[in-house]
């Protein structure tokens, strides 16, 4: 039975650079198809939490790797489904840390724990398990081409880092901030660099992606368009 119903699912692989809006449009996609969503980010923001937490990030952000990679069995991430707000919480060996793990220090942290081979390997199998049942979309840098290579529908989000650096501003500021947006640019702009060019899954648009510049769409004409895209890709099943 299970079977049947798994096989008329697809997984949906959305990628690109940061702030640049695909976590929204996954999140909206996932709750008007009934699909699962998973914020793959949030995971490596967690466990770059954690290494905060526990002193293993210096002030220049130095990462003291082998104690990292030597907790790692201890760190579980998990998801606790959506409530009243509508969005997932992230939780770190159970706590919610959904907010904490936004925090601008965190953002600052994040590339160079998410550049450890053994912190992606362990990710990465994580957000596969996630996947086994399909019926899932997940976001993130590398979904298209490591995590879900065989995905019926990729997605390969694009916009200028001055587009995105205002949306992230204005994120923050939302949330109560006190960030300017030359620090905040500055960051997209340092995360681009190391996403695009570490060695292990680099940011890159997988061969069978589509891509979607979004910097001039609002947000119904992208949800249109990615509806269209789901609709073309579940129709043979
Ligand atoms: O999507 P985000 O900005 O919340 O992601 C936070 C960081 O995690 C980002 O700087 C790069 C890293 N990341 C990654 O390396 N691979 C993913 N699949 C998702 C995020």
């Amino acid at each position: 039975m299970k079977e049947i119903n798994d096989s008329k699912k697809i997984i949906v692989a959305i990628d690109g650079f940061s702030s640049s809006g695909k976590s929204t449009m996954a999140r909206e996609l996932a709750a008007r198809v009934g699909y699962i969503y998973v914020d793959s980010g949030a995971m490596y923001r967690a466990v770059t939490l954690y290494a905060m937490r526990h002193g293993m990030i210096s002030p220049d952000r130095e990462v003291a790797t082998g104690k990292l990679v030597a907790a790692l069995p201890s760190i579980k991430i998990s998801f606790a489904p959506a409530g009243a707000d509508g969005v997932q919480h992230t939780l770190l060996n159970g706590e919610d840390v959904e907010s904490l793990i936004r925090d601008m220090k965190v953002s600052e942290n994040v590339s160079p724990v998410s550049v450890i081979p053994e912190v992606r390997e362990r990710l990465v199998a994580l957000q596969q398990e996630f996947g086994t049942h399909k019926g899932i979309v997940m976001d993130g840098r590398d979904i298209g081409t490591t995590v879900f290579p065989d995905a019926e529908l990729k997605v390969f989000v694009c916009a200028s880092p001055e587009e995105r650096a205002r949306r992230r501003l204005k994120e923050l500021n939302e949330k109560g901030g006190n960030v300017s947006y030359e620090e905040v640019y500055a960051n997209v702009v340092e995360r681009d660099r190391i996403d695009t060019s570490r060695e292990v899954s680099p940011l890159r648009k997988a061969e069978d992606a589509v891509e979607l510049d979004n910097g001039t769409m609002t947000r119904e004409e992208q949800m249109e368009w990615l509806l269209d895209r789901f609709n073309r890709a579940t129709a043979n099943l």
